[in-house]
């Protein structure tokens, strides 16, 4: 079958590789019809990510048809619809039993990282009546490969560990699919402002357009002082940062008021300094979460019942032969206008 295959920075192609099979009795095979790529899969390509290895197929998001399961499998058979999501589980180990799924012992986040992902014609999902979600037959696949990472992400690392509070002033930092549908979920909690900071003026706008009441292009190093001009110099009740860079994280330590929480979601390549020497009187809370996917249930229902709109996040579609030239897109965001790019895989 085909895949996409990671060898080294910056050097990924589309080859021919062994079919998955099915290894232990938990696991599921499913052929995959859309998948997408994540900012981190950015961070991969840049070698930010050390785990990842020579010859792993990418990517931890998408949708497809389950095409056999092992015996142990129970909630699903071959022919459903099912969301893949990101987060592989086993449900008993004492990780999952405290609900931190991304930390499983037997699990994690492996797609795409410890075992081969998404982006191929098939797909080995283990623990597969925890990692996967049964859709309706006609779900829209572009809406439903949101769900797979980005939209559980904006949740629960930026909106809920930032602790979004009705009233309160945000600041999204980074306008990328994370902190967009950061944006989209922080808007549940009934915050009063929200500023968004990119340096990427189409997706400034796109943010606008989603309900972010002030955008702030920080190309001219200036977010600091743009921010306290928008808040009467009291700075943010929560800064989110969904970017992954020192400035970035730099920009969220300085503009966070007294008492207020940082969370910050970006995957760090590099190390970031703290500067406690202003911190450490202002009574702040900082966080750091790696997404738990517990969450996608609920974001679930909320897409297919039109309460949440994933699909206004993807602004590019490709076939899976194309699928380098969507990753130049994608690392090109801001020169091609994207957002999401999504990948079928219909036609290889
Ligand atoms: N914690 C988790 O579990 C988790 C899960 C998924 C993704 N992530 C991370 O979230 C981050 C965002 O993901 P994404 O898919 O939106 O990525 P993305 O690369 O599409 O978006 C990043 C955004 O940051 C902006 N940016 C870059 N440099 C900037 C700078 N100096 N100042 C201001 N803005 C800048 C870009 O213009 C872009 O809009 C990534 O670091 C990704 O790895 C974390
Ligand atoms: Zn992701
Ligand atoms: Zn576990």
């Amino acid at each position: 079958m085909k895949a996409l295959v990671y060898h080294s920075p910056d050097n990924i192609s589309l080859e021919n590789v062994p079919m998955p099979l099915i290894l232990l009795s938990t696991d599921a095979i499913v052929k995959i019809s859309t998948t997408t790529i994540c900012g981190t899969d950015l961070h991969i390509l840049k070698g930010d990510v050390p785990t990842i290895k020579n010859g792993r197929v990418l990517v931890h998001e998408g949708v497809g048809v389950v095409e056999e399961v092992g015996n142990e499998v129970t909630g699903f058979k071959k022919g459903d619809k099912v969301l893949i999501s990101l987060i592989t589980s086993c449900g008993r180990c004492s990780f999952c039993k405290k609900g931190m799924y991304s930390h499983c012992k037997n699990g994690g986040w492996m797609l795409g990282n410890s075992i081969d992902g998404t982006q191929a014609e098939y797909v080995r999902i283990p623990f597969a009546d925890n990692g996967l979600y049964l859709l309706p037959p006609d779900a829209d696949e572009d809406a439903a490969v949101m769900l797979s990472c980005i939209l559980p992400t904006g949740l629960e690392c930026g909106t809920v560990k930032g602790q979004v509070q009705p009233g309160d002033t945000i600041a999204i930092v980074g306008a990328g699919p994370v902190g967009l549908a950061t944006l989209l979920t922080s808007k549940l909690f009934s915050p009063a402002k929200i500023i968004m900071i990119d340096i990427d003026d189409n997706r400034l706008e796109i943010a606008k357009s989603f309900g972010a009441k002030y955008t702030i292009n920080s190309a001219d190093g200036k977010a600091y002082e743009k921010v306290m001009k928008l808040t009467d110099n009291a700075g943010v009740d929560v800064v989110i940062e969904a970017v992954g860079l020192s400035d970035t994280f730099d920009i969220c330590q300085s503009i966070i008021a007294p008492g207020g929480n940082i969370a910050n979601v970006g995957v760090h390549g590099k190390p970031v300094s703290l500067r406690l020497e202003n911190l450490w009187s202002k009574n702040i809370t900082l966080t750091t979460r790696l997404v738990d996917a517990g969450t996608t249930s609920m974001l679930l229902k909320m897409v297919l019942s039109g309460k949440l709109d994933a699909k206004k996040l993807v602004s590019h579609h490709f076939e899976m032969k194309d699928i380098v030239k969507a990753y130049d897109t994608f690392k090109n965001a801001a020169h091609n206008h994207a957002v999401k790019v999504v990948i079928s895989n219909r036609d290889i």
